[in-house]
């Protein structure tokens, strides 16, 4: 039987557990077989940063790229790898750069979707340029923050333009502290969004062509964030939820990333839809840390296996055709997005692919979670992130929430394994 070999290439900041979890399960996997008799192994290698020619062959196949949203130097290998080598990236930088959520916004918006009111206001403070001050006085048009506020209705968000991890957001009430929060905005570009007073929120994370919605808790703190709960939305709004989330994705070429929506009865209000390095920390994804592995390393091979070849281009005129199908009703448009964006993602082969040379990979991956080694990455990992006198309380807590993942997933593969009460 021919063997290919694919390099996978980590490009990583501090994580360390899924990186950990994902090369376990590589191993663990094995060759796999492909089209032809084919036999296809992966190697897995974190990348270091060094000089490069821009001529140089890389060696990696496929990189999973979690360090070039900040760090510039590898972000332009990236944009090197993928315009010279054609190598496949989870997310492309072109498209990332788009990763501010004021471009998932307008986006959004122009497919019709229910984006809460949004206004950009400039920036508070002068911009660091020589050529500001002249600018400024010809062409900034002064404004009446209050009356946009006004027209927005309070209470409103304000928050970046570019965003994350709640860097500058403040809910806002009352004039005062519209004014108070847009003087600390600084050199921040700032959105002034409508507040939905919503009745549940949901985050889901996708990766290739699977998504997880899960019932986020932003009040929490980080480790109680990810409720688990399997039916918090009606199947109609679940469906919603994932079409939103497969559509922009596909709409932007971005194969990981999170998105947040708040649900008031049957209305989903997108708000927050670009995140070019998802949360997919242990600590904080707990019960569906397993699941995000899984979802990991089965795109990672179906990508390479299957020879899916990289887009750079976006061809949004295929999604705006959609939008501006002045016979179709908002329901049909949703079904003819998430057809477009299965189809990008090639939902039915790739599920077709994991069912039938994946199929040992559930197990795989449960004996992994059930098992010692896994156990002790759970204890690594809440050592290094929490301070000393919390490790027993978050070690019990995420064996716990663990241990119900093995049984439930113990159940669902057939009831074939008992937890051995380990955990
Ligand atoms: N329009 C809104 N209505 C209600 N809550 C909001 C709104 N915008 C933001 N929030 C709250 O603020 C949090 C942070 O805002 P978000 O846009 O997600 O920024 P970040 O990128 O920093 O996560 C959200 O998780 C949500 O709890
Ligand atoms: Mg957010």
């Amino acid at each position: 039987m021919t063997d290919t070999r694919h390099l996978i290439g980590l490009l990583l900041g501090t994580e360390e557990d899924w990186p950990a979890a994902f090369e376990k399960i590589l191993r663990r996997l094995g060759p796999v077989p492909g089209a032809g008799g084919r036999s296809h192994s992966f190697d897995i290698e974190r990348i270091t940063i060094e000089p490069f020619d821009l001529r140089d062959r890389p060696r990696y196949h496929l990189v999973i790229d979690r360090l070039a949203y900040w760090y510039y130097h590898p972000r332009e290998w990236l944009k090197k790898i993928a315009l010279m080598d054609g190598v496949y990236l989870l997310n492309s930088p072109f498209t990332f750069q788009s990763m501010e959520k004021h471009a998932a916004y307008c986006a959004m918006m122009r497919l019709g979707l229910n984006v809460p009111d949004t206004v950009l206001v400039p920036y508070k403070n002068p911009v660091d340029n020589a050529r500001y001050a002249y600018t400024s006085a010809r062409y900034n048009q002064s404004f009446d923050l209050d009356a946009i506020a006004e027209r927005i209705g309070y209470p409103l968000f304000m928050k970046p333009y570019d965003g994350g991890a709640w860097r500058g957001v403040s809910r806002i009430r009352n004039p005062e502290e519209l004014h108070a929060a847009y003087d600390a905005s600084g050199e921040m570009l700032m959105h002034l969004q409508k507040a939905i007073d919503y009745d549940v929120f949901a985050r889901s994370l996708s990766i290739g062509a699977e998504t997880m919605v899960m019932r986020f808790q932003p009040d929490q703190p980080m480790h109680l964030r990810y409720a688990v709960d399997h039916s918090f939305l009606s199947p109609a709004v679940g469906n919603d939820v994932v079409t939103i989330g497969r559509l922009v994705n596909a709409f932007f070429r971005w194969e990981f990333n999170s998105c947040e929506t708040l649900i008031r009865g049957e209305e989903v209000y997108p708000i927050d839809y670009a995140n070019a390095c998802p949360d997919v920390a242990l600590t904080s994804l707990h019960y569906y840390f397993p699941w995000a592995i899984k979802a990991l390393v089965k795109w990672s091979v179906f990508a390479l296996v299957t020879g899916r070849q990289p887009k750079l281009d976006l061809e949004t005129d295929r999604f705006f055709a959609i939008a501006d199908d002045e016979g179709a009703s908002f329901p049909e448009k949703m079904a003819a997005y998430r057809r477009l964006a299965d189809a990008y993602f090639e939902s039915e082969r790739y599920h077709d692919f994991c069912a039938t040379r994946l199929p040992h990979l559930d197990e795989i991956v449960l004996d992994w979670v059930a098992g010692p080694d896994f156990d002790q990455l759970l204890v690594d990992t809440v050592r290094s992130v929490y301070p000393a006198h919390e490790h027993d309380q978050f070690i019990a807590h995420l064996r716990g929430l663990l241990g119900l993942w093995v049984r439930d997933e113990s159940a669902r593969l057939g009831g074939a394994r008992q937890d051995g009460g380990g955990r």
